[in-house]
């Protein structure tokens, strides 16, 4: 690590080290079908890095019915599609990790830096426990205790804190433009996975996981901090 090194990398989960983005899709479908609302994969950019209530309430939003609900039952609700996720997620293992992501977090650490998880997830211990990752991370903010989800960049700051470290010197991985917009308000270096037409405000933005090269990362945070 040289002195103009970030200090640490805070990485997002789903969608960035494994492929479950695609099960949360998929539960939240099963969940909104079954009250009778569609979604497709284009409303679904909006949940990305969003929290379970949020997200249940944006897909409510496009209920035509317009039904009234307790708070009681959008508890059952979120919960339900919990269930669903849950059974998704139930057989994952190191298959799921995404391409590039092992070697990213073996080369950060032989460069003495620190690994954060800054998920949304309330599952991301389970997840990465699952994938056989937990292991190179030095921190996992719990997202239960995060009080402004994404675009909020409580998150990301709370694992900076955590080190103590200055946001500046904290490198942030995601593949959701609300987790992108996080890092931006935390003025943070924030790397985008994916498509840039959702992810342009990020810093840097690599198509898929199997482009992100650590020292490129580092190279695009040194021309960053140098402006
Ligand atoms: C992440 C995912 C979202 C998900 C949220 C909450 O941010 O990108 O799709 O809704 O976490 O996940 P949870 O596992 O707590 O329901
Ligand atoms: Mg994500």
């Amino acid at each position: 690590m040289v002195a103009d090194d970030p200090k640490v990398f805070i990485f997002d989960l789903d969608g960035v080290i494994t492929d479950t983005s695609e099960f949360h899709y998929l539960a939240w479908k099963k969940l909104a079908s079954e009250i009778g609302i569609q979604i497709d994969r284009n409303f679904n950019e909006q949940l990305k890095g969003i929290g379970r209530i949020e997200s249940l309430n944006r897909i409510l939003e496009l209920d035509q019915t317009n039904k009234q609900r307790t708070a009681d039952e959008l508890e059952a609700l979120a919960t339900r599609k919990n269930m669903h996720y849950q059974e998704l997620i139930n057989s994952l293992g190191s298959a799921n990790i995404l391409p590039g992501i092992e070697t990213l977090l073996k080369e950060i650490r032989a460069n003495n830096i620190k690994i954060a998880l800054g998920s949304s997830s309330r599952n991301a211990k389970a997840v990465l426990e699952q994938l056989g990752l937990i292991q190179y991370f030095d921190y996992l903010v719990d997202a239960a205790k995060v009080t402004k989800g994404k675009p909020n960049p409580e998150t990301f700051t709370t694992a900076a804190d955590y080190f103590n470290i200055p946001y500046d010197q904290c490198v942030g991985i995601e593949d959701a433009a609300s987790g992108v917009e996080a890092l931006n308000q935390a003025a943070m270096f924030s790397v985008g996975v994916g498509d840039v037409a959702y992810l342009g405000e990020a810093d840097y933005v690599v198509r898929d996981t199997s482009q992100l090269n650590f020292s490129e990362i580092i190279r695009k945070y040194q021309q960053w901090m140098a402006v």
